[in-house]
C-alpha cells in the first residue's frame, strides 16, 4: 500500500525520490507525488494519479531540483483517486506525507476549520499538515510541532514532513506503520521500506512505535514515545539489488516463481546444516516457549493463511497437537477463548499486514505469551512483536501475488511441526532423517515441477477464454487448491473457487458443465482413490478435468481428462511441489489475458490498513 521516501543531501534529491517511489510501486498504489524545498526556499509539489513515471515526467517538465524533499505513493482509502487527494499535502509551507489511517480526522477537521484552515482534499491526512502548521504558529520548531501533532492523532501512521521555514531538516514519526531512516555520507533518508533507499545506503535505523525523529544532512535525533531522546540500533540491510530488479524476466511474478529452488534452498540451509530439527531454528527462547505447548493457533491473511491451513495437517499428523487456523481479521474481532499453553503462530510475508499484527496483539492481550512469527522481512513489525521468529529466506518478493514466500513459509511450518513432534517424543530418528532427506531434495523436485511450464502454458490458453474455474483437492492438498484458485482470480481475474473434492456433491457440482474447467490436485497419497471418484462425478456431468498428479499415480489422460505429472511423489512435502503448477497456470492464464500480472487491479502487496 502507500509508500514514503524522503531525502536530504548535498546533491539533487529528485532522482533519488523518484527512484525510491519506483521501488515502492510493487506495494500497490494509485497516485504518486513529491514535494521539495527549492533553492529559492519555496515548497514545490508535483502529484499525479496513475504511475510514478507520469509524475516523474511532470517533475522533469517543471525542472524540479532540490536538496530536500519527500515523496509518496498513495493507495486510496479516504477520498477517491484524484490529484487533490494525492500526497504530499501542504499547509502554508509545510509539506507532509502519511501512511496509515487517522481515526479522529473528522473531529480534527472540525477544529481546524473553526481555526480558519481551508481543506483542499477529502483525505484524513490533510489534518496532519494543518496541525503541524498550527503548532509551528505557537512557536514550536518543526520537530516540536510534529510531536505536539502526534499527541493529538488517533490511529496508525508513518509520517514525514518538511517546512520552508526549516530547509535543513526533515522530521518523521511512526505509530503502527513501518518507518526507517537511512544513513548516508553527508546525506540521510527516510523510507517506509528499505527497498526505497537501498540504492543510496544499506545502513538503516528502524523506528519503534511512538518514535519521532529529526533528520539533517549530518545527524539523526530520535525521540521515544515519551519525547525522550533515545538511540536506536543501526542495522545493515541485506536486501539485494538483484532481488529488486527484473533481470531477463517479463514479470516479477515469473522471476519469483522460478527463484523457488534457490529460495527454498536458502530457507532450508539451517535445517540441513544441523541435519535435523530443533528449537534453535526458531530463536534463543524457543526451547522454553515450546516446552509444554498443548496446541497451536495460527493467524494470517491471504496466501499466508493458506500456508497455515497446510500446516494444520502437518502439526496434527506429525506433532499430534491440536491446531486451529484462523483468518486474522476474523480472530481479532471475536471473543476468542485463549489457552496460554497454546503457541500462537502468525504467518506474514511482509511482517506488516495490519490485521495479522492486530490479531497478534489481541492474542497477547488474551494471555497468549507463546508467540512465533514466520516472516520474510527481517525487523518488520510482526516478528518484532513475537517472542520467536523463523525467517523465510525468499528474498524480496515484489509481485503482489505471493509465490516464493508461500513455499518457503511451508518449509518453516514443516520444520515447526517436526520440531514440536521431536520435543514431544513423537519423532523417531528414522523419520527425522527421512524428513531431512526429503527436504534436501526439495529444491530439485521443485525444479522438476518448474520444467513443466511449457505444458502448463498450453493449458493456460484454454483457461484464458473461460469466465470461471473450479479447483479441487483433498487433505493436505485442499489448501493448494485454494491457493491455485486465489492465484488465478488475483492476477487473471478469472473467477475461481476451490473446494475439498469430497464436498463437490454438496453444492459446486451444480456448476459443472462443459464450460467449467475443473483443476484437480491429485498426487499419489492415501486419498487418491477418493479423488478419482470425485473426478468421475465431474466427467459424468460433462465437466473437463485438468489434473496435476505425480508419476507414481499411474493416472493417464483420457477423453475430457488432461493430465500433467510431476516426476515422482515426494511424500509429506507434496503440497510444496504441487504449488508450482497452480502458480504457473495462473501466471500463464494472466499472460494470455494480458492483465497487469505484477500489479493486479485493486490489490496491494502489503495491506497496512483494515
Ligand atoms: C495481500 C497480498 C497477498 C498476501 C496477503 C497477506 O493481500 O496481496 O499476496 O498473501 O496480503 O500478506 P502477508 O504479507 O501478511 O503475508
Amino acid at each position: 500500500m502507500c509508500g514514503i521516501v524522503g531525502a536530504i543531501a548535498g546533491r539533487d534529491v529528485v532522482p533519488v525520490l523518484v527512484e525510491g517511489l519506483k521501488r515502492l510501486e510493487y506495494r500497490g498504489y494509485d497516485s504518486a507525488g513529491l514535494a521539495v524545498i527549492d533553492d529559492g526556499g519555496q515548497v514545490r509539489r508535483v502529484r499525479r494519479t496513475g504511475r510514478v513515471a507520469e509524475m516523474e515526467a511532470a517533475a522533469r517538465a517543471e525542472g524540479l531540483a532540490a536538496t530536500l524533499g519527500i515523496g509518496h505513493t498513495r493507495w486510496a482509502t479516504h477520498g477517491g483517486v484524484t490529484e487533490p487527494n494525492a500526497h504530499p499535502h501542504i499547509s502554508h509551507g509545510v509539506a507532509l506525507v502519511h501512511n496509515g489511517i487517522i481515526e479522529n480526522h473528522e473531529a480534527q477537521r472540525e477544529r481546524l476549520t473553526a481555526l480558519g484552515y481551508a481543506f483542499e482534499s477529502q483525505t484524513d491526512t490533510e489534518v496532519i499538515a494543518h496541525l503541524i502548521h498550527h503548532h509551528l504558529g505557537r512557536g514550536l520548531d518543526l520537530l516540536g510541532a510534529l510531536q505536539a501533532t502526534t499527541r493529538e492523532l488517533e490511529g496508525a501512521y508513518a509520517l514525514a514532513a518538511i517546512s520552508r521555514d526549516a530547509p535543513d531538516r526533515m522530521v518523521c514519526a511512526r505509530m503502527g506503520c513501518p518507518l526507517l531512516i537511512g544513513l548516508g555520507e553527508g546525506e540521510n533518508f527516510i523510507a517506509s521500506d528499505v527497498s526505497a533507499i537501498v540504492q543510496a545506503t544499506r545502513r538503516v535505523i528502524f523506528l519503534e512505535e511512538g518514535d519521532t525523529a529529526e533528520v539533517t544532512r549530518e545527524a539523526v535525533r530520535v525521540f521515544d514515545a515519551e519525547g525522550t531522546q533515545t538511540v536506536r540500533r543501526e542495522h545493515l540491510s541485506d536486501v539485494s539489488l538483484a532481488s529488486l530488479e527484473l533481470g531477463p524476466h517479463r514479470h516479477f511474478m515469473q522471476k519469483e516463481i522460478h527463484e523457488q529452488p534457490r529460495a527454498l534452498g536458502d530457507t532450508l540451509e539451517a535445517i540441513i546444516d544441523a541435519a535435523g530439527f530443533g528449537p534453535a531454528l526458531f530463536g534463543a527462547e524457543a526451547a522454553e516457549v515450546f516446552d509444554g505447548v498443548t496446541g497451536v493457533q495460527i493467524l494470517a491473511c491471504g496466501t499466508s493463511y493458506y500456508a497455515g491451513l497446510v500446516a494444520r495437517y502437518w502439526i496434527e499428523a506429525i506433532a499430534d497437537l491440536p491446531c486451529s487456523v484462523e483468518i486474522a481479521s476474523e480472530y481479532r474481532y471475536r471473543r476468542a477463548v485463549a489457552n496460554p499453553d497454546h503457541l500462537v503462530v502468525t504467518i506474514s510475508q511482509s511482517g506488516e499486514t495490519l490485521d495479522t499484527m492486530e490479531a497478534l496483539k489481541y492474542a497477547k492481550s488474551l494471555g497468549h505469551a507463546r508467540t512465533l512469527s514466520i516472516c520474510n522481512v527481517p525487523e518488520s513489525a510482526i516478528p518484532r512483536a513475537s517472542r520467536l521468529v523463523f525467517y523465510t529466506r525468499a528474498g524480496a518478493e515484489i509481485g503482489v501475488a505471493s509465490t516464493k514466500a508461500f513455499t518457503t513459509q511451508l518449509v518453516g511450518l514443516f520444520a515447526l511441526a517436526a520440531t514440536l513432534a521431536k520435543g514431544r517424543g513423537r519423532l523417531t530418528a528414522e523419520d527425522e532423517a527421512a524428513y531431512v532427506e526429503s527436504l534436501r531434495h526439495l529444491p530439485g523436485s521443485v525444479q522438476h515441477a518448474l520444467n513443466l511450464e511449457p505444458q502448463i502454458a498450453g493449458w493456460a490458453e484454454r483457461f484464458a477464454s473461460r469466465q470461471h474455474a473450479l479447483f479441487l483437492g483433498r487433505g493436505v492438498h485442499y489448501p493448494i487448491a485454494l491457493e491455485g484458485a486465489l492465484k488465478l482470480k488475483e492476477i487473471s481475474y478469472v473467477h475461481a473457487e476451490a473446494y475439498p473434492a469430497g464436498e463437490l456433491k454438496h453444492g459446486p457440482l451444480a456448476l459443472v458443465d462443459a464450460d467449467m474447467p475443473v483443476v484437480v490436485i491429485a498426487p499419489k497419497d492415501s486419498l487418491l482413490e477418493k479423488v478419482k471418484s470425485n473426478m468421475q462425478e465431474v466427467r459424468a456431468r460433462g465437466g473437463e478435468l485438468f489434473v496435476f498428479t505425480d508419476a507414481d499415480s499411474r493416472f493417464g489422460p483420457s477423453e475430457g481428462v488432461h493430465v500433467i505429472r510431476t516426476p515422482r511423489h515426494v511424500g509429506v512435502l507434496s503440497p510444496i511441489v504441487h504449488t508450482i503448477p497452480v502458480q504457473l497456470l495462473a501466471y500463464h492464464t494472466a499472460l494470455a489475458r494480458g492483465t497487469d500480472v505484477d500489479k493486479p487491479r485493486n490489490l496491494a502487496k502489503s495491506v497496512t490498513v483494515e
